[in-house]
């Protein structure tokens, strides 16, 4: 009987170990509710488990608030079916509540007073239960904050006493007659640091306030003519034409009967030196300073003309500057496009502005003598240096040539120019046919023909006849001759 027993108990510590096929173990815990029934060690699948809502909570609608054991041992899921009793809005006058969350069971408020109000109690409320009642375990009130009597001042009366001043009260004062309140005439009760009643500014002075007539040499008034001036009276002034003003336009009577800021100065106006410009010169003497609407007029410099519908003159401005200059009001003149016989200016250059150079070159036979040339100034304008380079093309001939069994006179020569002479001569045993000289043409060609040297008979040993040359021997009585 004992071992039976045994066995039923292990049977039954089976069942209840988690994981045990088919039945539910610990039911879920809700902070919202319990359950109705007392707890078991373990629910067969099917059980439908009933729970109530705990005190604070009441049931969320149409929720039911059942659970049911399921075919693999766990419990069935369910969302909040009970939820806080409402608390309702916390009544807070002159002031706000604000919260993250809502105003159930459970739920927490912060409250802050509205400006000038001073909150007292705590800040925090809770919405609790008691006697199964939720509400506000506490709630602050918001008290008005008050100022210090507003205080008394000599020589003048406080208007709108009162027993109390509270936020955003206020006074005034007034001053006795001929004397000049400085500062607010009304002050409002307001709040330092959150919580203490101050005035919004001191309470003003009475006193007499006078400030000078006051003078602006080459200047003049514009608005404050008369020759009293008390608190916060302003003048306005005016420079002069030709004066610049140092200083402030507008002066203000303060309270220590001076002007503030101080009265203005009227200085002349003078510009200094004009400025240099590389291509133009003033037409009349400059001096060191010149008055406002001092006009300077410039001139070109030679190699340089006015720009069309460019202003040359510049102008003292009131700010002691000169006008800007029309820019390159002077524009540099042009020389004329070289035309070079028998030759071709160096790139492609289309402008020849004053101060250009230029570089030639020659078609053969031709060479230069000069090969540059710069536009420069020349009487009014411009023209080219050299002015004579163009027709500078000069013709020359080639070396001369050499001949066979002869020698020319040109061998020094470089470069032959038109008329020079090269004259030729032959070897020992060898006679010349032709002219001796050649001249350099004007077309740079030597002129032809050229002279040929002949071998001769009863020359030097070893001198030939020339190949192809005719041998005609004659009779004449009793001499040879030989051509
Ligand atoms: C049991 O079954 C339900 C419904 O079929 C499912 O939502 C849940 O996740 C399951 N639980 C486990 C632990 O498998
Ligand atoms: C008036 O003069 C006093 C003393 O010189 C100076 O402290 C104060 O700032 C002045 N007030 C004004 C408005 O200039
Ligand atoms: C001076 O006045 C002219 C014209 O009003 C202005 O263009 C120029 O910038 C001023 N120069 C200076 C230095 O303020
Ligand atoms: C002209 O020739 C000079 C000297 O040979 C050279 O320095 C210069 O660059 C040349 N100018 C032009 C425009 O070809
Ligand atoms: C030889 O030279 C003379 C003078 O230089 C010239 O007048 C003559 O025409 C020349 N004769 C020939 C054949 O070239």
């Amino acid at each position: 009987a004992t071992r039976a027993m045994a066995l039923r108990w292990l049977c039954v510590l089976l069942l209840a170990l988690p994981g045990a096929a088919g039945d539910c173990l610990q039911p879920p815990r809700f902070q919202f509710a319990e359950p109705v029934s007392v707890p078991q060690l373990s629910y067969p699948v099917g059980t439908m488990l009933r729970y109530r809502c705990r005190p604070g909570y009441v049931r969320n609608g149409a929720e039911t608030p059942d659970i049911t054991c399921l075919e693999n041992s766990s419990w069935s899921k369910k969302s909040a079916f009970c939820i806080g009793k409402p608390c309702g809005q916390p009544d807070i006058k002159n002031g706000n509540f604000h919260t993250d969350t809502d105003l159930r069971f459970g739920a927490t408020v912060t409250f802050t007073c509205h400006p000038g109000y001073q909150l007292v109690g705590s800040p925090f409320a809770e919405c609790t239960l008691k006697n199964d009642q939720v509400a506000w375990n506490t709630i602050p009130f918001c008290q008005i904050i008050l100022c210090p009597p507003p205080p008394k001042i000599e020589n003048g009366q406080l208007l709108g006493e009162s027993d109390a001043f509270s936020f955003g009260m206020s006074v005034s004062y007034r001053c006795n007659k001929g004397l000049s309140l400085i500062g607010d005439d009304t002050i409002y009760c307001t709040v330092a640091d959150g919580s203490q009643g101050v005035w919004s500014s001191p309470a003003p002075e009475c006193k007499e306030v006078k400030c000078e007539n006051p003078q602006v040499p080459n200047g003049r008034r514009l608005s404050g003519f008369g020759s009293e001036h008390t608190y916060r009276d302003q003048v306005t002034f005016e420079c002069n034409i030709g004066y610049s003003m140092k200083g402030s336009r507008v002066i203000t009577c303060d309270a220590n009967s001076t002007w503030t800021p101080p009265v203005p100065t009227c200085t002349q106006i003078l510009c200094g030196r004009p400025p240099q410009f590389p291509f133009a010169t003033p037409m009349t003497a400059v001096k060191d300073k010149s008055e406002f609407g001092t006009e300077v007029t410039y001139h070109c410099n030679p190699g340089y003309t006015a720009a069309p519908g460019k202003s040359s003159v510049i102008t003292c401005q009131s700010n002691e500057t000169w006008s800007a200059a029309d820019p390159d009001f002077c524009v540099r003149q042009q020389c004329s496009a070289p035309k070079v016989e028998h030759g071709a200016v160096v790139g492609d250059v289309k402008e020849f502005p004053y101060e250009t150079a230029v570089n030639f070159t020659c078609n053969a036979p031709y060479t230069l003598k000069q090969n540059s040339a710069k536009c420069v100034v020349a009487g009014d304008g411009v023209d080219w240096d050299p002015g004579d380079f163009f027709p500078s093309a000069e013709v020359t001939c080639p070396r001369p040539p050499n001949i066979a069994n002869g020698q020319h006179s040109g061998r020094s020569l470089e470069m032959p120019t038109p008329g020079v002479t090269v004259t030729y001569s032959c070897k020992e045993g060898y006679e010349r046919l032709g002219n001796a000289s050649i001249t350099c043409t004007d077309r740079g060609v030597w002129s032809r023909p050229l002279p040929r040297c002949h071998g001769v008979w009863g020359g030097r040993k070893g001198a030939g006849c020339p190949v192809g040359s005719q041998l005609t021997v004659e009779r004449r009585g009793w001499l040879w001759s030989v051509r």
